[in-house]
């Protein structure tokens, strides 16, 4: 385990009378622009493409809003919040032509350093500021009191600074209340990505539609077979957020943790080579590659399959279920 530090370790002294640009006001965007000024940041700008929608947002949330263009002229900072497949072409047509000489870049994933869609200029330093979790969490924690854990990383140490550039951001978002760890650009990239392909989004789905399809072709109805294969997700992810996997284990009922055990590792068995494949295709860049390219030609694949991924038998078998729930209040 690497060292962890808190507020008090970290001097955000770094930060001071430094002009910072947040460009985008999605989820991270917002969040990370409305925590730094709550911790004390002065030159907070938001840099939005034109005719964005989020721009009505931010300048009710009090910030000054200019072009990509301008808020890379004026920075010291950059922290580029935009969505990742956009971050080449943003860097290429805006950022790059136009940066303040010595201005820093900061990212919050490492996707576009590590996969080679940025190249930075030698002058700025290029750091990881990952507050782990969907931007939404990095402000309502903070409102609690609270905040993400925090992982820095320097990719590029032009100042000397780079390093203590990104604790001070992190801690500006409240991780210093959680916990900030060192990583690399590499380990957070494969980590997030691997973790949301392989587990989170992409596992859970296929587990979850697997099952429901066998439960139908077994002769359960819709309804059950959403209820235990889907709805029920959330009580057990709940259970493993509070307590663990072992935790969880222990939780539920022995007769399905007896049966639990008896298959995980059958099920894993099945998924190590796709689960290999993925870290393959993950860190070669062609998953990067592939993405970006659907993404320049209109994002026709992910909306394809977004679209048949709203056709599957367990969309409507959910929807009846939440519009009963909704209907008994
Ligand atoms: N560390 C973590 O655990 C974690 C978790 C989630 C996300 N992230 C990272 O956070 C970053 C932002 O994610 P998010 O969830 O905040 O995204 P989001 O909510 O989808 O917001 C995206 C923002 O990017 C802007 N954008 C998209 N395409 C653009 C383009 N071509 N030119 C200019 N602006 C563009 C959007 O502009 P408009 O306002 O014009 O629509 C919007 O403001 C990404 O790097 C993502 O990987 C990190």
């Amino acid at each position: 385990m690497t060292d962890v530090l808190y507020e008090a370790d970290i001097d955000a002294s770094v930060l001071r009378g430094r002009t910072l640009a947040i460009i985008g006001y999605g989820n991270h965007g917002r969040s990370h622009a409305l925590n730094l000024r709550d911790t004390g940041a002065e030159g907070v700008l938001v840099a939005l493409r034109e005719g964005s929608p989020n721009r009505a947002r931010a300048e009710a949330d009090g910030f000054e809003v200019v072009s990509l263009a301008d808020g890379a002229r004026r920075a010291d900072i950059v922290s580029l919040l935009a969505a990742d497949e956009a971050h080449g072409e943003i860097w290429r047509e805006h950022i790059a032509p136009n940066r303040k000489p010595g201005q820093a870049l900061i990212l919050c994933h490492g996707f576009s350093i590590d996969y080679g869609q940025i190249d930075p200029a030698p002058d700025g330093d290029v750091i990881l500021a990952a507050a782990k979790g969907p931007g939404g969490a990095v402000r309502t924690a903070f409102e609690r009191g609270g905040g993400l854990l925090g992982f820095w990383a320097v990719h590029q140490d032009a100042s000397g600074q780079a390093g203590a550039l990104a604790k001070a951001y992190l801690a500006g978002l409240g991780c210093g209340r959680a916990g900030i760890r060192e990583t690399s650009f590499r380990e957070e990239a494969l980590a997030d990505i691997l973790g949301e392909q392989a587990v989170l989004v992409g596992g859970v789905c296929a587990l979850a539609r697997e099952g429901f399809e066998t439960l139908i072709r077994a002769g359960i109805r819709p309804e059950m077979a959403y209820i235990d294969t889907v709805h029920e997700i959330k009580y057990i992810a709940d259970l493993i957020h509070e307590r663990g996997m072992a935790g969880m284990y222990e939780a539920i009922s022995d007769t399905a943790e007896f049966g639990a055990h008896e298959v995980e590792g059958a099920i894993r068995e099945a998924v190590r080579p796709v689960f290999e494949a993925i870290v393959k295709d993950v860190t070669s860049g062609a998953f990067a590659q592939r993405w970006v390219a659907d993404y320049e030609a209109g994002r026709k694949t992910l909306l394809a399959r977004r679209e048949a991924a709203g056709r599957h038998p367990a969309e409507a078998a959910g929807a009846a279920i939440r519009a009963g729930a909704a209907r008994r209040g």
